[in-house]
């Protein structure tokens, strides 16, 4: 099959590109910047602005693909610094995406929606048809492209369907997520030997580890339709407390110093984020199942980013 994937340069991309490709797919990859050096040079790229309607409706026009999963987004502590931005691409930029599917007659999109749509005062345990009232501009352009989703999909017969990630862990940077102090316990404690997470050690979030994120995205995307009783799913994997991330980070790095100075902004963000989700529409639906709980993480991505810092010093440099 072929297949389209926006914001491909970020958290996500790369490794779903490979993912996709080992399983036989045509896939072409699209955001603001160059190809990644971490994906073959084969891939088929395009530079792409999700804000640019035309230029969106060209290339989709062009490449016709059958399915596509729109990654491209601000995430949640980036979006608080520069808000307008952030509705501009990911809001703005989901319609033009959406639009664009509609014009040019794609069949199926697959979107990526997040812990971000919930906001403060549900319960510790969240299903999927609870109040969304999130507090971030990211929470909100995300509810807003899962009620899009759905309208395209009702109104003009678009095949819609998507997850909402928890944080997501790999050995990538992700664009300025609030999840972010659980991926810098492991890059940071495997290269400095020491953290000073911006939360507080109580703090709990729904987190979920890269493999089986991917995995998410395949199997709903593949999953026959007339199974699907929704579009949009909870999923689910591990809730661990950033102290409980620490004390496993710590069992696999000797000698490793994580300690906590909440940041005020992104502590609030966590707290208004429920504790755990309950996946059961997705267990139902579409068989979905976490494969990784925090120490099996732990044991797969310690040696991951060693290995990754050995070969190239510089790969996960960024802000943090
Ligand atoms: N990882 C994301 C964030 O922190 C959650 O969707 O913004």
């Amino acid at each position: 099959m072929r297949i389209f994937v926006t914001g491909a340069g970020g958290q996500i991309g790369s490794d779903l590109i490979t993912t996709l490709r080992e399983r036989g797919h045509e896939v072409h990859g699209s955001d603001l910047g160059p190809r990644p050096e971490r994906l073959s040079a084969d891939v088929p790229w395009h530079q792409l602005d999700v804000t640019d309607a035309d230029r969106v409706a060209g290339v989709l026009g062009e490449v016709a693909p059958a399915r596509v999963f729109h990654l491209a987004a601000i995430l949640s502590a980036r979006g608080e610094q520069i808000p307008l931005v952030t509705y501009a691409v990911n809001q703005t930029g989901t319609y033009n995406v959406l639009e664009a599917c509609r014009t040019k007659g794609i069949e199926q999109l697959v979107f990526t929606s997040t812990i971000a749509v919930f906001g403060p005062g549900l319960p510790e345990y969240a299903g999927d048809d609870v109040p969304l009232r999130p507090t971030t501009m990211y929470g909100v352009t995300k509810v807003a492209g899962e009620l899009l989703g759905e309208y395209y999909q009702r109104r003009f017969g678009l095949d819609f369907r998507g997850v909402r990630f928890p944080g997501l862990i790999s050995a990538t940077l992700p664009g300025g997520g609030t999840s972010d102090y659980a991926l810098f316990m492991y890059v940071d404690g495997v290269r400095r030997g020491a953290y000073e997470a911006f939360c507080r050690a109580d703090s709990r979030i729904p987190l979920m580890y890269m493999p089986d994120g991917l995995r998410a995205l395949v199997e709903l995307g593949d999953a026959p339709r007339a199974k699907l009783r929704r579009s949009i799913y909870n999923i689910a994997a591990f809730s661990p407390t950033a102290q409980q991330i620490a004390d496993s980070v710590a069992g696999a790095i000797e000698g490793v110093r994580i300690t906590f100075a909440p940041d005020p902004t992104r502590q609030a963000i966590l707290d208004s984020w429920p504790r755990a989700l309950d996946d059961r529409n997705a267990r139902e639906d579409w068989g979905w199942k976490a494969a990784y709980d925090l120490d099996a993480m732990t044991a797969d991505l310690v040696p991951r980013v060693r290995e990754l810092l050995a070969r190239t010093p510089g790969a996960l440099d960024g802000h943090h």
